[in-house]
């Protein structure tokens, strides 16, 4: 049974039990009928909630913003040079002052240890938006795309491709685990993920998600259902650029990887921005430095009908509306 959400914080995917990522997924399926039905929905009229932002954002930030107004509640952003934050003020005290004035609040930043002292003072519901260590707000998108696309999350066979050690990768394995899907990590050994996550992953599996960390195509693509990746350099790790390159640019997907899986119907997945072009100054750079077209998907993939990732980026917006609603 889900407990009731009210007054809980978000921080990583293990604070929710099944049954909670569950009425998450539905209550944001069903904020998405609304939506489109053009039937307003201003269930949290008069509230307030803050957004912080250590780092640049484009769908975690407007996916508060148009959730927060479409439940009648306004956010306020709060980049990196417009408070106290880190400079003069604590972590502590800027969480006290931020949870008298406002009803939740939504981090996104450098160290996981910030969300988590937010959350201990502030008083009021703390959002991860992204840590250098978890995004588990863009798990619940992703759950919630794979239902649209595949019809079920259990034994999915998800193979996530690249940083097997980023937040998302991380964030995956951590979701995988509590829904029961088949998961599999397919990256160098040097980019697996960390021991100690990977025995939480199966600890909170119970024996109803399969893990699996590999370097072997064969073994990680036979059958997917699902093909994600993430970005090879994640923000605040742009000194790893010409390491991460050199260590994975044969775990590109493109149109062999997809081949591979033997499944024409298999769905690309991406959390955004990626790299699937030069078209970007980045991409430029990479194209010019290093030869590459493109970095983690070929231009190919990412525009391919097999790719879901816009579905994913809007599905940001339903499911993080499901939250504020629901923990408020
Ligand atoms: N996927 C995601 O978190 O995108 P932003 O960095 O644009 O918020
Ligand atoms: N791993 C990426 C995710 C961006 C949404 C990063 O942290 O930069």
């Amino acid at each position: 049974m889900a407990q009731s959400l009210k007054g809980r914080s978000l921080l990583t995917l293990g604070d929710l039990s099944a049954a909670e990522i569950r009425l998450l997924l539905d209550t944001a399926r069903e904020y998405k009928r609304l939506k489109y039905a053009g039937i307003a929905h201003r269930i949290h009229e008069g509230k307030n909630i803050a957004l912080l932002f250590e780092k640049p954002s484009t769908r975690t930030r407007c996916a508060f913003t148009v959730a927060a107004n479409d439940l009648g509640i306004a956010p306020e952003y709060l980049g990196k040079d417009d408070i106290q934050l880190g400079k003069k003020e604590t972590t502590e005290d800027t969480a006290k002052v931020l949870g008298r004035m406002f009803d939740g609040i939504e981090f996104r930043g450098f160290k996981h240890e910030t969300a988590e002292e937010l959350a201990r003072h502030a008083g009021v519901p703390v959002w991860n938006g992204l840590t250098d260590k978890f995004h588990p707000t863009q798990i619940l998108a992703d759950f919630l795309t794979i239902e649209e696309h595949v019809g079920r999350l259990k034994g999915v066979k998800f193979v996530y491709v690249g940083d097997g050690r980023n937040n998302m990768a991380n964030s995956l394995m951590i979701g995988s685990a509590i829904m029961g899907l088949d998961f599999r990590i397919l990256a160098p050994r040097e980019l697996f993920p960390e021991q100690g996550l990977v025995d939480w992953a199966h600890q909170l599996a119970g024996g109803q998600a399969k893990i699996t960390l590999t370097d072997n195509f064969e073994e990680a693509l036979r059958g997917a259902d699902v093909i994600y990746t993430d970005v090879w350099v994640s923000m605040g790790e742009e000194d790893q650029f010409a390491n991460r390159i050199n260590l994975l640019r044969h775990f590109q997907v493109n149109r062999d990887m997809l081949s591979l899986t033997g499944n024409p119907e298999v769905k690309f997945m991406h959390c955004l921005p990626a790299f699937h072009d030069a078209l970007t100054a980045t991409g430029r750079q990479v194209q010019e430095e290093f030869g590459l077209d493109a970095m983690e998907v070929s231009d190919e993939v990412f525009r391919s009908d097999n790719s879901v990732v816009f579905d994913q980026a809007e599905n940001r917006m339903h499911t993080i509306k499901a939250l504020i609603a629901l923990t408020l």
